[in-house]
């Protein structure tokens, strides 16, 4: 019986997560893809820190050439995030014939190109299924469940810090600053939190979404992205009360007459439409499929074991089909042009 490595970069929350569920289902794991799975190494610049799960000896490491140039090793997961030297890690782990599960959206955003194209060199997979939507199976539904379809439209409430924010401002009448220090205690914000509140994490998000549903990728630089910086409670309550609706950071993609409208920025959504209620740091999808009509995908959209499940699950679809190439979105695209927003009356 054959045993598939995994190496681990990234030895943070996440990461943390993803050894806490092996520890927690590796029988249930090994069960379903008929192999043994090991995690043979984890890389990290602090080795030292009790991160409050097990770890077998030996398994920690500094260098992460331990992982990238270790021939036995078939997996890597990718959880450094930020663009450098995660890219550099990426590329060298598919030089190297591994395949590739990470969480990066804002890596994937702006290199999406040069790491599929690479992916596709190399004979190996990139998912990605924790880069968008944390815990929710979001992107193998649109890549593969909805084959079927032409997507039409997509509106994600996809930053849970965000959301958070919105949400207790609303419930509580909080101010901002308190709220986001709630979020970022909890883990859920970015390092950097100006990405959750700015729209930027929900803008790269957005990206991916529209290459699965789409076949287009934009740019993060062409579209309109707003965060909720400027949200008052007392447009909260306004919202509420004069317009009988709530407000929610939207990542809005469609198709218009052929040409796809793509942006970002905070949306009165009617209290009668399911995204009202997705609050806290819950994540939703909603979108249209011309074959099937409206879905709607909901659940824990950042945290340590919502986000460690669906790196864990990518693993899992990587052992059970690697031999399969992948695709990723439609081929051939309806989208004839790509609204230049800015100039719109
Ligand atoms: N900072 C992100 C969020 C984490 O708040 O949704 C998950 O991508």
């Amino acid at each position: 019986e054959k045993t598939v490595n995994i190496g681990l970069i990234g030895f943070g929350t996440i990461g943390s997560g993803v050894v806490a569920t092996l520890n927690q289902n590796l029988p249930l794991l090994e069960s379903k893809v008929n192999k043994k799975v090991n995690l043979k190494r984890i890389v990290d610049l602090d080795i030292t820190t009790d991160r409050g799960v097990e770890v077998k000896p030996g398994v920690l490491s500094t260098n992460v050439d331990d992982i990238l140039e270790d021939e036995e090793i078939d997996i890597v997961i990718e959880l450094v995030g930020g663009y450098q030297p995660a890219l550099n890690f990426i590329l060298r782990a598919m030089e190297n014939g591994k395949h590739v599960v990470t969480a990066n959206k804002a890596l994937l955003a702006k290199h999406w190109q040069e790491i599929t194209a690479s992916a596709q060199d190399n004979g190996v997979r990139v998912s990605f299924e924790a880069s968008v939507g944390g815990g929710i199976p979001l992107l193998a539904p649109l890549n593969d469940g909805l084959a079927a379809n032409n997507i039409e439209t997509i509106y994600g409430i996809i930053n849970g810090t965000a959301n958070y924010i919105l949400t207790k401002m609303a419930a509580e009448g909080l101010d901002f600053d308190t709220v986001l220090k709630e979020a970022q205690e909890m883990g859920y914000a970015e390092a950097d939190p100006t990405f959750d509140i700015e729209g930027h994490d929900t803008a790269q998000k957005l990206i991916i979404l529209s290459i699965l549903g789409f076949g287009t990728y934009v740019e993060q630089e062409k579209f309109h992205v707003e965060g909720i910086t400027q949200i008052t409670p007392d447009d909260i309550l306004f919202a509420q009360e004069e317009l009988e609706s709530v407000i929610k950071l939207l990542a809005i993609a469609q198709i218009d007459d052929g040409e796809l409208e793509i942006r970002v920025h905070p949306t009165l959504v009617p209290e009668t439409h399911l995204l009202a209620s997705v609050n806290d740091v819950y994540n939703a999808v909603y979108l249209v499929g011309d074959v099937v009509g409206p879905v709607l995908m909901y659940g824990a959209g950042a945290g340590m074991m919502p986000t460690a499940s669906a790196v864990v699950a990518d693993c899992i679809d990587i052992i059970q089909d690697m031999e399969r190439p992948v695709s990723y979105g439609p081929k051939e695209t309806r989208v004839e042009n790509i609204k230049d927003i800015y100039e719109v009356e």
